[in-house]
């Protein structure tokens, strides 16, 4: 903490990628990434962890028990709708935390009253009350969001925090739902309603920012300034539409410009990258390369001018150095002599800790790979565990395959596949070589997915580097991406768009995932 600063001025950090960056369409998770990417939040300091929305589906709530049964500091969160079920679900979700809280909200904005819910501010205000009062005889600790905040009337946002906070919410949160927002309209937002509303110096002011005009970070600033000191943001901005506010960008603004925001927070930037990175590749979404923060140029000098000043005093060209966000250079770590000590010492390293099983299977092919590239970075290692933890539970695997091309001619694929345990068998052919390999997995499992995305990079540098495969995939209006990493570019792309095609399979109920709102 800096000394110079009072508990007045620490803004929490409440992290929402679990919830609503999980809600981006293709962003699906595993139970397993979405416990590596909570350990990792609340490893790194994050105040508060959204684990869900437990209502939605099984999946969701039992994410959000393991999550709450192993979080060790952070405060975890479940949301839920103002509706009975969805507030009970909530709680019984997050009584399993050492902290708990119960989310709930409601639309404020007169669009949103007309078109969605069809009710008059008099039976919303009756809302707030009765949903705010059940959560807090569930828990001590609620939020009360007021969606589409930046679209309600001043005093009517005025009516329902007071009712909020006479039910007893500890933490009411204004979102800018939509993204419409300007930083000068979202502080004056919080300045007026803290001013109105009697009660609001006993709870915590939050923000919740989307990016859809590229001004969430800003907007949350400005709400911090306004007097919120809780800023709700996803890792890499990940979330609905455009995303949320970016918690690396919040977190670095704020410790990076401390002359103009006198504020701080507990969370460890040296943590950064490495969370970044996991989120990534969990979630299919790769990072934008230019992307602040994290991004693979942010902290990249091309130019001659800035690399002689850079040479000359870092400084002149550098706001904040890599290492303060956790960049490390990415170092040659081991080849096919490496035993198992070298290589579990080096997940430890990287931030991994795997259980028994998954270690064997992420060593055994780490052998592989040292027996057929030379060199072992970082980055490779990192590929290797991301993609062993995201199959991990897949129910169809790839067990053989040749392809063979012919310029101008016919492309062939002849597949075995393993599913449920069967072995099935195909030869198909294609415009290309991907396009015959995915349509061997189309004819083998008998399904025919929408491919939104098809996308492949290198992990590393040179000719021998492992390919990074991407597929995201569309059926029955849902959307869900895969990966892979393997040394070879057509079985990366074969087992990446297997592994989105076993997404699609997993459970995950569609219905109140469309009532659920950025
Ligand atoms: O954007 C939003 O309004 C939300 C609420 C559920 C808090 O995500
Ligand atoms: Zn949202």
């Amino acid at each position: 903490m800096n000394p110079q600063t009072s508990d007045k001025d620490r803004v929490y950090i409440f992290d929402t990628t679990l919830r609503d960056g999980e809600q981006s369409p293709g962003a699906t998770m595993t139970l397993d990434e979405k416990l590596q990417i909570a350990e990792q939040l609340d490893d790194m300091g994050v105040d508060i962890i959204e684990a869900g929305f437990p209502i939605a589906s099984n999946g969701d709530f039992d994410a959000v028990v393991a999550i709450a049964k192993r979080a060790k500091n952070s405060v975890i969160a479940g949301l839920a709708r103002a509706i009975t079920a969805d507030i009970d679900r909530a709680g019984e979700a997050v009584r399993h935390a050492k902290r708990g809280r119960i989310h709930t909200f409601v639309s404020t904005s007169p669009i949103h009253l007309a078109h969605q819910m069809n009710k008059t501010q008099e039976e919303v205000l009756e809302i707030v009350t009765r949903t705010v009062t059940q959560a807090r005889n569930l828990i001590d600790d609620v939020e009360w969001s007021a969606m589409d905040a930046t679209r309600t009337s001043i005093d009517f946002l005025a009516r329902c925090t007071e009712a909020a906070i006479k039910a007893g919410a500890t933490t009411i949160n204004l979102p800018d739902t939509v993204g419409y927002s300007t930083p000068e309209d979202y502080g004056d937002m919080f300045r007026q309603i803290i001013e109105m509303v009697p009660g609001s110096d006993k709870v915590i002011f939050s923000t919740h920012c989307h990016d859809d005009l590229g001004m969430s970070v800003a907007n949350s600033l400005a709400g911090v300034k306004a007097g919120a000191r809780q800023v709700e943001c996803t890792i890499n901005g990940l979330g609905e539409r455009a995303g949320n506010a970016a918690l690396e960008e919040i977190v670095m603004a704020i410790r990076t410009r401390h002359d103009a925001m006198p504020y701080f927070t507990e969370i460890e930037a040296t943590h950064l990258s490495r969370v970044s990175k996991t989120v990534a590749a969990a979630s299919n979404f790769p990072v934008q390369f230019n992307k602040a923060i994290v991004g693979k140029n942010a902290f990249a000098h091309e130019s001659g001018i800035h690399q002689d000043g850079m040479l000359k005093n870092a400084q002149t060209y550098e706001i904040m150095t890599p290492e303060s966000v956790g960049i490390k250079e990415t170092t040659l770590v081991m080849g096919k002599h490496s035993g198992r000590h070298a290589f579990k010492d080096k997940l430890r390293d990287l931030g991994y800790e795997l259980g028994d099983n998954q270690f064997q299977e992420a060593f055994q092919r780490f052998k592989d790979l040292a027996d057929r590239k030379k060199h072992i970075y970082d980055d490779d290692i990192i590929a290797l565990v991301d993609d062993e933890m995201g199959s991990g539970s897949d129910r169809i695997t790839l067990k053989d395959m040749k392809v063979v091309s012919k310029t101008g001619g016919e492309h062939v694929c002849d597949m075995v596949l393993d599913v449920d345990g069967q072995d099935v068998s195909v030869s198909v052919s294609g415009t290309g070589s991907v396009d015959a390999i995915f349509n061997a997995i189309k004819e083998a499992v008998g399904d025919d997915p929408h491919l939104v995305i098809y996308g492949v990079d290198a992990v590393t540098g040179g000719t021998d580097a492992q390919a990074n495969a991407h597929v995201r995939l569309e059926m029955n209006s849902r959307i869900v991406s895969g990966r892979a990493a393997e040394p070879d570019t057509l079985v990366a792309s074969a087992r990446a768009y297997l592994n989105a095609y076993n997404r699609l399979l997993m459970e995950r109920g569609a219905s109140a995932q469309g009532a659920m709102a950025g």
